[in-house]
């Protein structure tokens, strides 16, 4: 089959082997901290400087990690394929970026960014935030919070991704369990538009009968294989 229009989601297995921690895994975050702390607009209003400390950490964290192969080779399929590829992740890391990735789409939003809940105003963000950190384009202070969509809020440019799901030949999804929608519905969107849908995951997802195929194993040997298959076809 010779592809023009990939779609790729990947959620936060295909940071794991990066050391990036995963959501519902065994030994998950969402294990170690209740989501509803520092995951929701509500847990944000009730203790923001919990939740600048939960973001703090994972910027620090991220910033001592390095992109594993998955992301590598999601770099050279954008690099190397003669169509489309558009990446759309869930993972608010930047490992993605790092390895090369440029067409790309931050859906939960992004740990190195910050956002302004007076002005709007969004800056790239290095370093701790709290809410006595001044905004960088107000000047005011107090209202600075990660610039990360959380449970209840809207994902970030949804119409781009629909559009391109719906024009899409191949969709390909790595490292995600299925938990949380809308991203858990892409498969269907993709499917009922007709494209070869294929997941690669560490194991089954909770929506791993959409799919039409899948290769399951850990996705710094997976990815890799199945883009030289892609590159050579
Ligand atoms: P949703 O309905 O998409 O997801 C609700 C999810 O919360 C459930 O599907 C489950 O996965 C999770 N959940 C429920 N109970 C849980 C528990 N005890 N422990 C861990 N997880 C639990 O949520 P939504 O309100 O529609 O979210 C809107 C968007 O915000 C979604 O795309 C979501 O992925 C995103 N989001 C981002 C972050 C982040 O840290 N970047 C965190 C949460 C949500
Ligand atoms: N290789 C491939 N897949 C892996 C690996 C690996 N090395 N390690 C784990 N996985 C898979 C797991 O099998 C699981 O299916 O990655 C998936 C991780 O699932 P979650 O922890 O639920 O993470 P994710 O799907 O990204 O969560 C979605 O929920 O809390 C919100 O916004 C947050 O973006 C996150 C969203």
């Amino acid at each position: 089959m010779d592809y023009r229009r990939i779609v790729i989601l990947t959620g936060a297995g295909v940071s794991a082997e990066s050391g990036v921690d995963t959501f519902r895994d065994k030994n998950g975050l969402w294990s170690k901290i209740d989501y509803r702390d520092v995951a929701t607009p509500e847990g944000f209003a009730a203790n923001p400087a919990l939740v600048h400390d939960f973001y703090n950490m994972r910027r620090r964290r991220i910033a001592e990690l390095e992109p594993n192969d998955a992301h590598r080779a999601l770099a050279r399929l954008e690099r190397e394929f003669s169509g489309e590829v558009l990446l759309v992740t869930q993972n608010i890391d930047d490992l993605h970026e790092r390895a090369g990735s440029k067409n790309l789409i931050h859906m939960h939003g992004e740990h190195r960014s910050a956002l302004c809940t007076h002005c709007g105003d969004r800056s790239p963000w290095e370093g701790d935030m709290s809410l006595e950190t001044p905004c960088p384009a107000c000047a005011t202070v107090g209202h600075l919070r990660p610039d990360v969509v959380w449970f209840g809020e809207m994902p970030y440019q949804m119409e781009r991704i629909y559009d391109a799901l719906r024009a899409a030949d191949l969709f390909i999804s790595i490292g995600t369990s299925g938990n949380v929608y809308p991203a858990a519905q892409f498969v269907q969107e993709a499917g009922r538009a007709g494209a070869h849908t294929i997941e690669l995951n560490l194991e089954p997802s909770d929506t791993f009968d959409d799919f039409d195929e899948a290769v399951h194993g850990p996705a710094s040997r997976v990815v890799p294989s199945y883009v030289d298959m892609l590159l050579k076809s």
